[in-house]
């Protein structure tokens, strides 16, 4: 391939304040005006964020910690909190700082409001399954509607760390493992929280966490520290979070981890060279929960003192729960080790985004009981949960189409631990939710009527399991349901299983060595099957599961992850046909953990293929199992069928190509496609994947109809970052892939070589 255009990673064209109208311009004179007022300790004391620490209904705490934080606020020391909420509390709260500081600076409120507040969505990854960006950004803005409601003004969320490991507990909070993916998602989720206006009462600032490459954790262990290449980093860690800058962002989230032997809350690399520096980031980063002491821990810092000159040099505006800023940044810069250049950085960062919230307009502006009454599970909001479940929901197999379920004299047995469960579910990270709040999938399947439904749990779940290091959450001894689940089996038309992870067993430190049915789920299956073949698995989980015997002894497989308050509604509506199923996988699923990382975009090695001599066993390979996954990135079937033809690439002057492709509705239902675009740069100076998806379109085709789909493909698309970070567009020739799943496209190649012409010829 040649070089064609050699650039460095460009600005951001759109950040928290770069509409310089002339209002944001007053707002900017009211900070600045502020600042000058602010004594050192002031601004420091902007950079603490604290926990909620004491009820709000008892007396005032008058020692330990909890008195200390009381005065802080008291004195003015304090930027913000996290974990009040509620209009009483928050107003609580919010008047104590502005009562009795000297400046009446407001706080700001924060809370982990990760796939909605009080009505739960689908958990993250499940509505990444969507690949559906308009519900996506409607799904977080109802979030934000109830969470500003409840007098909250900024979410710890969007989670936009890529991770090829579902041993990870967290993947349930993310996108992921693709970078292309992953930033659209990462821009409809920032999109539908901040809306279009921050000072609006409904709308919430968001926080791009955990920058950076937290989703690598070595061994899918949380919190261990993260090794990863510099091509690694830029081209599939660091998209999502460009991305979510380039969406006007306004707070971002440092991790937990240690990256190529620094820890990133501490990297001048990351937060100044690229998000503050390259990117052009205005909005100010917050800590993760003390990992500014931390930096201790790891044995980088020796004092509480070095931790705090090592973060906030490095550009960590603001101190979750470590006390160490308030308590040595005055100092450090008195004994003139911290610039207090850098202290009014960080604090005039932190006051942009409260008066972009409207916060000294109006400090309790979050504050309104009427709209905390009618915003919280309302009717509009139950309704968006549903939608966005029903397109959550991923079709694996249905091999002898047993879905959608015929009504008509069907006796259904349905059977497994979360039949009936209303907790699970609602999925991790769903802190002010109530505890059995979610619709099962029993309640869902009875309100269709007309179907002989019997309900078994099979196997039980722990309610409480035994809080040390093994959690069990499925029952491992107990086999008393069994039986009489086998027995209603054997009698059904057909049996619906409903089986997977609780909704507990994954999320953050739910790391997992084993990813198969946890308990004695898989004996219940494999008990059911023996008597009945009839089987739809309905699987409720929060990461990739390897269920190797699953698949190739079940024939419907269907991916239900943990899809909030209205799960039960939304798996019927799809079993029954009310919803023709749309989903593709965000995530591979490997087949065993043995394959772990398994990810679609790789490289090829330079042994990819078996030798034709089939003796020789020198390619790249495990002797004891495949290299397919269980179900690729992108994979996802319809009630109905897609067929894709007419695939062609052309290159135009300007050095893009065009893509276009015919996609049909072979099948009897009408049905929504995603259609995905791929590329392969075939040589190139550094190896890039075997392919890479660069753009997707989702669609709706009616039975016997077809659609041309089109795409235009930049050197936004087609070129790549080094090591260190520069961008590169090479010309050459491409290989572009277009079809339903990663696994599944038809191809065609295209040079971008641009044709030198001779004179004379
Ligand atoms: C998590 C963050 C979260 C914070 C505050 C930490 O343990 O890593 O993602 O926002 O707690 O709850």
């Amino acid at each position: 391939m040649f070089l064609l255009v050699i650039a460095f990673g460009c600005k951001s064209n759109k950040t928290v304040s770069v509409t310089k109208t002339v209002d944001t311009l007053i707002k900017y004179d009211r900070v600045e005006s502020l600042i000058r007022k602010m004594t050192l300790e002031e601004k420091v004391g902007q950079m603490n964020l604290y926990n909620g620490f004491y009820d709000l209904t008892g007396p005032a705490p008058s020692d330990g910690d909890a008195a200390q934080k009381y005065d802080n606020i008291k004195d003015g020391l304090v930027g913000g909190m996290l974990n009040i909420r509620g209009v009483d509390q928050v107003r609580q709260m919010q008047k104590l700082a502005v009562d009795n500081s000297r400046l009446g600076i407001p706080m700001i409120f924060g809370y982990d409001v990760i796939h909605g507040y009080k009505t739960q969505s689908p958990i993250p990854l499940a509505e990444s399954a969507s690949w559906d960006m308009k519900a996506i950004k409607k799904s977080a803005a109802m979030a934000s509607r109830e969470a500003a409601a409840s007098g909250l003004n900024w979410t710890f969320a969007p989670m936009v760390d890529i991770s090829r490991d579902p041993r990870w507990g967290r993947v349930m909070e993310g996108a992921g493992e693709d970078p292309y993916l992953g930033s659209m998602i990462a821009k409809a989720r920032v999109e539908g929280f901040q809306g279009d206006d921050l000072s609006d009462p409904l709308t919430l600032a968001a926080c791009a966490k955990h920058f950076a490459g937290y989703g690598f954790s070595e061994g899918g262990r949380d919190y261990n520290s993260t090794d990863i290449s510099g091509t690694t980093l830029h081209n599939i860690v660091m998209p999502p979070f460009k991305a979510a800058v380039d969406a006007g962002v306004a707070t971002f989230m440092n991790g937990f981890n240690d990256l190529n032997g620094v820890p990133v809350n501490a990297s001048s690399y990351l937060q100044r060279d690229i998000l503050k520096g390259a990117w052009g980031f205005e909005g100010f980063v917050v800590s993760d929960w003390w990992s500014i002491k931390q930096t201790v821990t790891h044995g980088q810092s020796a004092t509480e003192e070095e931790a705090s000159m090592r973060c906030v040099n490095a550009g960590s505006d603001m101190d979750m729960e470590s006390y160490y800023y308030i308590k040595h940044l005055p100092k450090l810069v008195r004994d003139g080790k911290v610039d207090e250049a850098k202290i009014t950085d960080a604090a005039r960062r932190i006051l942009n985004i409260k008066f972009e919230l409207g916060l000294f307009d109006d400090p309790y502006k979050y504050c309104n009981v009427d709209r905390e009454k009618a915003e919280i599970g309302s009717d509009r909001n139950i309704a968006d949960a549903r939608d966005m479940a029903k397109r959550s929901i991923v079709l694996l197999q249905n091999e002898s189409g047993l879905l959608p379920l015929n009504r008509t004299n069907k006796k259904v047995a349905v059977i497994g631990p979360m039949v009936s469960e209303k907790n699970s579910p609602l999925g991790s990270w769903r802190l002010a939710s109530e505890d059995g709040s979610a619709v099962s999938l029993q309640g869902g399947l009875e309100s269709y009527k007309g179907v002989d439904w019997s309900f078994y749990q099979g196997v039980k779940l722990i309610d409480k399991p035994a809080a040390f290091i093994f959690e069990t959450y499925i029952n491992e001894t107990d086999r008393t349901g069994i039986d009489e689940a086998v027995e209603a089996a054997k009698s059904a038309d057909l049996v619906i299983m409903a089986l997977g992870e609780h909704g507990f067993q994954s999320g953050e430190a739910r790391s997992r060595t084993k990813l198969g049915l946890p308990g004695l789920q898989q004996e219940l299956l494999e008990a059911v099957h023996a008597v009945n073949e009839n089987i739809v698995l309905v699987l409720f989980n929060g990461r990739p599961l390897t269920l190797p015997w699953a698949k190739d002894n079940i024939p419907t497989i269907l991916e239900a992850w943990q899809l909030g308050n209205e799960s039960g509604n939304a798996i019927a509506d799809v079993i029954m046909g009310e919803y023709n199923p749309s989903g593709k996988l965000p995530m591979t699923f490997p087949r065993s953990v043995g394959q772990i990382p398994s990810y679609y975009n790789t490289k090829s090695t330079g042994r990819p293929d078996q030798p034709s001599d089939k003796d020789l066993v020198f390619w790249s390979h495990y002797s004891d199992e495949t290299l397919d996954p269980l179900y690729a990135f992108g994979h996802g079937l319809s009630y109905t069928t897609f067929e894709y033809s007419n695939l062609k690439a052309d290159k135009k002057e300007n050095g893009s190509i065009e893509v276009s492709v015919s996609v049909a509705n072979t099948g009897g239902y009408d049905g929504e496609e995603v259609i995905q675009l791929y590329i392969k740069d075939l040589y190139c100076s550094l190896t890039r994947p075997i392919k890479e998806l660069k753009g997707f379109r989702k669609t709706e085709i009616k039975s016997g109809r077809s659609k041309s789909i089109k795409f235009t493909l930049t050197d936004k698309e087609l070129g790549y970052f080094d090591n260190d970070g520069k961008w590169f567009v090479e010309t050459g020739e491409y290989e572009i892939m277009v079809g339903g799943s990663s696994d599944n496209v038809i191809k065609v190649k295209v040079d971008t070589t641009p044709v030198v012409v001779v004179e004379g010829k």
